[in-house]
């Protein structure tokens, strides 16, 4: 059992209800840890529940009602959690969403949208949990990036632009919070098999008659391609199990998945041209 001292440690995940969520509060509780598994609508809890039983871990969870696009609710929401357990050891900004299309027909209200849940709702989870850990000595902060935070692709540019926050945010956030003892680290996956996929595709922005519908297209086939051979997300919750157990990060960024190690180096030490026209081959695929 996860404790500190004679103290059981608790954990909070956010975007519980399914994915990487699902799976990170599971391994969490299966590591002895008291988990708040945060999901918008409670109604969405049975898969969890299911799973947590199954694993062995069912009574080390219970779920919290909360929207990350509500920063009243989350101060609320994270009084309670220490009203009741006095800590919070572990905070998994893991909520989010992908907005596709093309910038010029994505409307702002997805662009909003996009950025409310993605960066915004992990800056608020990140700003609430702060002054219980900076009280208590320490904890950890994991933030769910993707190999989307380091590398844009045509037709996911709002994702992209979330995700580029979201590893701005961590990396400054890091040295902010190191001289108390918390430790921030940035998971980045490839692609996983989870709804994520099935979610952005029923709901892609494109105009009727779009001067971008032939690469729109394109972009579509390669994502549901590389979506239909997906790996098995279970990888990404054992590591961040692994990340929430460590007494030290020494690295900022977790890249996991196929391709993701190579990626910042590709994207980093490449000229930019060749990073272009790799980008653009793979987008064309089998067209
Ligand atoms: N799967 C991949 O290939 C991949 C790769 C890299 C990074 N990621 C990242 O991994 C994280 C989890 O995604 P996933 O792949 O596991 O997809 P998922 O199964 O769709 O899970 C997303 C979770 O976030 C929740 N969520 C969305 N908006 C929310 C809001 N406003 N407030 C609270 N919860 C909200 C969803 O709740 P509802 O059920 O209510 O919608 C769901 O529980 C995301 O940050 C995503 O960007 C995924």
């Amino acid at each position: 059992m996860a404790t500190h001292g004679k103290v059981e440690k608790t954990a909070l995940v956010t975007g519980a209800s399914s994915g990487f969520g699902l799976l990170i509060a599971v391994e969490l509780a299966k590591r002895g840890y008291r988990v708040a598994a945060v999901m918008r609508d409670t109604g969405k809890q049975a898969a969890l529940m299911q799973a947590a039983e199954q694993a062995g871990a069912g009574g080390r969870i219970e779920t919290v009602k909360l929207d990350v696009t509500s920063a009243e609710a989350i101060e609320a929401a994270v009084a309670d959690m220490l009203r009741r357990s006095g800590r919070i050891d572990v905070l998994v900004n893991n909520a989010g969403m992908a907005v596709g299309g093309f910038a010029e027909e994505v409307p702002m209200s997805a662009w909003r949208t996009q950025m409310e849940t993605n960066f915004l709702g992990l800056v608020a989870m990140t700003r609430a949990v702060l002054p219980a850990m900076r009280a208590q000595g320490g904890g950890t902060i994991v933030q769910m990036s993707s190999v989307s935070g380091l590398w844009g692709i045509p037709g996911f540019g709002a994702y992209a632009a979330s995700k580029f926050a979201v590893e701005g945010f961590s990396e400054s956030l890091r040295h902010e919070v190191a001289p108390f003892g918390i430790r921030v680290a940035l998971v980045e996956p490839g692609a996983y098999r989870t709804a994520i996929w099935a979610k952005g595709f029923a709901d892609m922005h494109a105009q009727p008659d779009s001067p971008y519908a032939g690469a729109l297209a394109a972009v579509l086939r390669m994502a549901r391609r590389t979506a239909a051979s997906a790996p098995d997300p279970r990888e990404v919750a054992e590591l961040v199990g692994r990340l929430a157990d460590k007494r030290r990060l020494s690295r900022l960024r977790y890249p996991i998945g196929r391709g993701a190690r190579l990626l910042p180096l590709v994207v980093r030490l490449l000229p930019w041209r060749v990073v272009e026209a790799a980008t653009r081959r793979a987008m064309r695929g089998q067209e």
